[in-house]
């Protein structure tokens, strides 16, 4: 990695906290709230300088307005401005009803340091598959369209490509073939990031970086044919947007505490 003059646009990408509007609730035993609430300390700890927070999606699993009440109030403790997408289990009116600034919720752009940021939001309320709307590829298209001066970072909550995860991948964007072909009518994306799939991976297609993130409370198993629950810790994702254009990123995990999480369940 060759030497930067300049500082970079620190971004970190926090994704399926699955918050209840209870505090006490579980994903497959796990107290989601708990969890969150150990990654964002971990942020604290590590970050001292963040300027813009995503989220992409999986916010609520309940789509409860008191879970997004809750998950506004931690990010609260950063002076950063953070940018919510819609995951499977989010619906979008609630989040509308709590979000301090509507401006901040998918389908939107944030342009900072050189960069163009655009968050998409690929779910069909109550589906669990992606699949974008025509609307929205053609948000895509005119915000790429708009920033060819720019860096583009493109940010969605399922995975645009297969994982090698078969129970993951019955739930790919279903119209990838529609959002890889407007992708690739232009060449200033420099990476492309996505949660859903509840694991990290580190991917290049036609010079663009592909990423994913740990879920805040759950792990997946990569790789794996039928569901299945992983043994690592919570954890968020940094990225050093550079004004040259490079992308230095990496994950951060929970360390030093016990999960306790139901081995038994077979699905979610
Ligand atoms: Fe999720």
């Amino acid at each position: 990695m060759k030497k930067h003059e300049n500082k970079p646009l620190r971004v970190v990408q926090v994704s399926d906290s699955h918050l209840f509007a209870s505090t006490d609730g579980r994903l497959l035993g796990l107290n989601t709230e708990d969890s969150l609430r150990l990654v964002l300390a971990k942020v604290q700890r590590e970050q001292t300088h963040i300027d813009v927070i995503l989220a992409t999606g999986d916010i609520a699993q309940d789509a409860s307005e008191a879970a997004y009440l809750r998950f506004q109030q931690h990010l609260a403790q950063f002076t950063a401005p953070s940018y919510w997408l819609q995951g499977n289990h989010d619906i979008t009116q609630p989040i509308l009803n709590t979000l301090n600034d509507k401006s901040h919720l998918s389908p939107c752009v944030i342009d900072r340091g050189g960069w163009r940021i655009i968050m998409l939001n690929s779910s069909v309320e109550r589906e669990v598959p992606g699949n974008f709307q025509p609307s929205e590829l053609e948000f895509l298209r005119q915000a790429l369209a708009d920033s060819k001066n720019c860096h583009v970072m493109v940010c969605l909550h399922h995975h645009p490509i297969p994982m090698h995860c078969k129970w993951l991948d019955t739930q790919v964007v279903r119209n990838a073939a529609d959002f890889w072909q407007v992708i690739d009518q232009f060449s200033h994306i420099k990476a492309i990031i996505w949660g859903h799939i509840h694991q990290e991976s580190d991917q290049m297609r036609n010079g663009v970086r592909l990423l994913s993130v740990p879920s805040t409370c759950v792990q997946f198993k990569p790789l794996s044919e039928d569901f299945a629950i992983d043994d690592l810790a919570p954890g968020y994702r940094w990225l050093d947007l550079y004004a040259n254009g490079d992308v230095v990123t990496e994950v951060s995990r929970v360390e030093g505490v016990k999960f306790v999480v139901d081995w038994t369940v077979r699905g979610y």
